[in-house]
């Protein structure tokens, strides 16, 4: 019988490292708040704020993305918008999530800390318990924000250490490189916090240099323009530095607007530990399992590259060794069984 990828994918137990609760954010659950919190969005309809989604670059999709974030306010939308995202992970057959929050995009409108991170964990126990989904919350610093309001935030993560494994760095790339924040990632890897930052999306190779040297991060989240630097992807294979990508923000973000010329192939066939992630489902046009999909059906990626993807996530998940090393069995037995 011939391969079939699409049923392979969508029945391939998942793992998902790279995605920004935020940017889980629906049209309908924003209209849905925006009316529960009494909120003035721009657009009138789920129709008029989908037709918005067109992005030339990062910042346009940011500009949107710190927009709709505005009808988050209580502990209850942050439960909700996480457990959106669960349940959608559970019907997608995903075993494991690494999620990205962005405090700053809330405390700066006023939001206590603890209202965001009580509604997200709260949602993450509750996925663990029905189910049987585990979970790592990585807690990002705004990169177009001060070193000082890292600081800031990160003093927050610290009487949370209960709840956030790791630190992360996202938002506009250009102009705001790595280093700008090597003693908050210092002060961060000191208590414990596992390191890893977006590098290499828009800003040049050598911001993913400076991540590995200067944050000592363990993944970098994109990476993409790490393949103009020779070297660099040498390096990349020979320390293991996973990669998360994200191939319909790539598409839609300009990235990489055809997604049959996307480099993932090239990054597999160097030895690179490549993923496949959604980042930011709702405003790119689909979740982790869509992304498989697309990607595999641009590049018509053959039944091993499709293993190696999938085994990649867990392999390159934060889980403790003797978790992971049960998942990795579980994906092993799916794939001789199927
Ligand atoms: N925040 C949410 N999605 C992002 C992305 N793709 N790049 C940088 N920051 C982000
Ligand atoms: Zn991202």
């Amino acid at each position: 019988m011939s391969f079939n990828a699409e049923s392979f994918i969508r029945a391939m137990p998942k793992a998902e490292l790279h995605i920004h609760i935020e940017g889980t954010l629906e049209p309908d659950m924003m209209m849905e708040l925006a009316k529960r919190n009494k909120v003035t969005l721009p657009h009138n309809s789920v129709e008029e704020i989908r037709t918005a989604y067109q992005f030339g670059s990062l910042q346009d999709f940011l500009d949107l993305y710190y927009a709709g974030m505005s009808v988050l306010k209580s502990e209850r939308d942050f439960f909700d918008l996480t457990f959106a995202y669960l349940t959608r992970m559970h019907q997608e057959n995903t075993r494991h999530v690494e999620i990205f929050f962005d405090p700053q995009g809330h405390t700066e409108r006023g939001i206590v800390f603890n209202t965001v991170l009580d509604g997200i964990s709260s949602a993450l126990e509750k996925a663990r318990k029905e189910y049987g989904i585990s979970s790592r919350l990585i807690m990002c610093f705004l990169r177009h924000l001060s070193e000082d309001s890292a600081f800031e935030t990160f003093s927050h993560a610290c009487r949370c250490k209960d709840r956030i494994f790791g630190i992360g760095l996202d938002s506009s790339e250009k102009g705001h490189p790595p280093s700008k924040f090597s003693r908050v990632y210092r002060a961060a890897r000191d208590e414990g916090f596992v390191p890893v930052a977006h590098a290499g999306e828009e800003g040049p190779s050598s911001y993913v240099c400076e991540a590995l040297d200067d944050l000592k991060v363990k993944r970098i989240d994109h990476g993409n323009r790490a393949l103009e630097d020779p070297l660099l992807v040498q390096r990349i294979a020979r320390e293991q530095i996973p990669l998360t990508m994200c191939p319909l923000s790539n598409k839609r973000l300009q990235v990489c607007p055809d997604l049959t010329k996307h480099p993932l192939q090239k990054m597999l066939d160097a030895g690179l530990i490549v993923t496949i992630n959604s980042d930011d489902p709702s405003y790119f046009g689909g979740y982790l399992t869509d992304n498989f999909l697309a990607i595999s059906d641009a590049l018509s990626l053959d039944r091993q590259a499709l293993i190696t993807l999938g085994r990649n996530a867990f392999v390159a998940s934060f889980l403790p060794d003797h978790e992971k090393q049960k998942a990795i069995d579980d994906f092993d037995l799916f794939i001789s069984q199927f």
